[in-house]
C-alpha cells in the first residue's frame, strides 16, 4: 500500500513490503481491542460501503466491527432483499452507491474479478472481501498475522495447506503471501482437489496426510465446498475422512509441535474433527479475532488516503 496501492484487490498484486505494513499496522489495531473502549477516532468522517453478494459470517462481521472500531461510518447491503433481485448490475448498483458520496467499498462476489472490475469502475478504493475461487485476501492477511504471532516470524515456516485446494480463494492468497515472506508452502489432499499450476509458486505437493503432518509446523485446513461441487472430486465424504480427515490420532503421530488453522466454516466431522477444532493445538479463534485488527490495518491503509 505504501507503493501507491489505494485498493485491496489480492495478495498476488501486492508487494512484500506492503504485506509487512499491513501485518505491523494489525499489530497496533490488536493492541486497540484489548482497552475497554475498543474504539478510535482514525477513520471518523469516512463512509464505508459494504456490498455483500454471497453468503458470510465472519467476513462481514469482521469488517463491519473493523469499520465501527475505526470510527466510520458504516452502510451494509446484502444482495437479497436489494434491487439486484429486480435485475440491477453491479456497475450500476456501485455507481449509484457511490454517487451517495461513500468513501470505501468492500465486496464479496461470488464472480471472480468483481473486485477488480470496481476498482476501475470506483474512485473509492475497494477491498476485495472474497472472489469465487480467485482471492481471499484479508483472510490470508489474517491467516499470515496469526502464525507470525504465534511463531515470531514466517520466514523458514512450514505451511501446509489441506483439503480442497482448487476451489479456494484461502488457499490461493495463503500461497501468494506466505511464499513471498519466505515460508514454505505445501498442500496436501486428493488429486482432483489440487490444482497442477502450483509448481510455479514453488508449493509442494503431498497426497498423504501423514507425510504431511510429519513436514508441518502449521496446518492450514480448508472447508471441502461441497456448494462449488466438490463432492464431485472424491467417492464419498466418509472416504475423504478417512483419507484426509484431520482427528486427534493423526496428529498424535506428529514428529513436532503442530497448530491447526482453519478459515472457517467448518465441517466438524469432514475435514476437521471437533475434538481438534476446540483443542490446544487449535489457533482457529485467535484467527477470527485477529481479523478484526487486520481489516482495521486495511481500511486504515486504504481509507486514510482517500478522506
Ligand atoms: N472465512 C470466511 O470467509 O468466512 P465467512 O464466509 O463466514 O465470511
Amino acid at each position: 500500500m505504501t507503493q501507491g496501492m489505494n485498493n485491496l484487490l489480492g495478495l498476488r498484486e501486492m508487494s512484500p513490503e506492503s504485506i509487512v505494513e499491513v501485518l505491523d499496522t494489525a499489530r497496533s489495531f490488536r493492541e486497540v481491542l484489548e482497552r475497554p473502549i475498543k474504539k478510535v477516532p482514525t477513520l471518523q468522517g469516512t463512509t464505508v460501503v459494504n456490498l455483500f453478494f454471497e453468503s458470510s459470517t465472519r467476513t462481514r462481521i469482521s469488517f463491519e466491527l473493523a469499520e465501527r472500531r475505526l470510527s466510520a461510518d458504516v452502510v451494509s447491503f446484502a444482495a437479497s432483499g436489494s434491487s439486484v433481485s429486480k435485475g440491477e448490475t453491479l456497475k450500476d448498483t456501485a455507481r449509484n452507491i457511490e454517487a451517495m458520496k461513500t468513501d470505501v467499498v468492500v465486496i464479496r462476489h461470488s464472480s471472480t474479478g468483481a473486485p477488480h472490475f470496481l476498482s476501475r469502475l470506483l474512485k473509492s478504493p475497494v477491498i476485495n472481501a472474497g472472489d469465487g475461487i480467485n482471492e481471499h485476501p484479508t483472510q490470508g492477511l489474517l491467516d499470515m498475522y496469526t502464525m507470525r504471532e504465534k511463531f515470531g516470524e514466517l520466514k523458514g515456516l512450514n505451511v501446509c495447506i489441506v483439503g480442497d485446494i482448487v476451489h479456494s480463494r484461502v488457499a490461493r492468497s495463503n500461497i501468494f503471501g506466505l511464499t513471498k515472506l519466505g515460508a514454505n508452502v505445501a498442500v496436501c489432499g486428493p488429486k482432483t482437489l489440487i490444482p497442477d499450476y502450483l509448481d510455479q509458486f514453488g508449493v509442494k505437493t503431498f497426497f498423504d496426510i501423514d507425510e504431511a503432518i510429519g513436514w508441518a509446523d502449521v496446518l492450514n485446513v480448508l472447508r471441502i465446498q461441497l456448494e462449488r461441487e466438490a463432492g464431485g472430486n472424491f467417492p464419498s465424504i466418509r472416504e475423504y475422512r478417512l483419507y484426509w480427515g484431520i482427528n486427534i490420532h493423526r496428529l498424535e503421530r506428529a514428529k513436532r509441535p503442530l497448530v491447526i488453522m482453519h478459515p472457517g466454516p467448518i465441517n466438524r466431522g469432514v475435514e476437521l474433527d471437533a475434538d481438534v477444532a476446540d483443542g490446544n493445538t487449535s489457533l482457529i479463534l485467535d484467527q477470527v479475532t485477529n481479523g478484526v485488527a487486520v481489516r482495521m490495518a486495511v481500511l486504515f491503509l486504504t481509507g486514510a488516503k482517500s478522506s
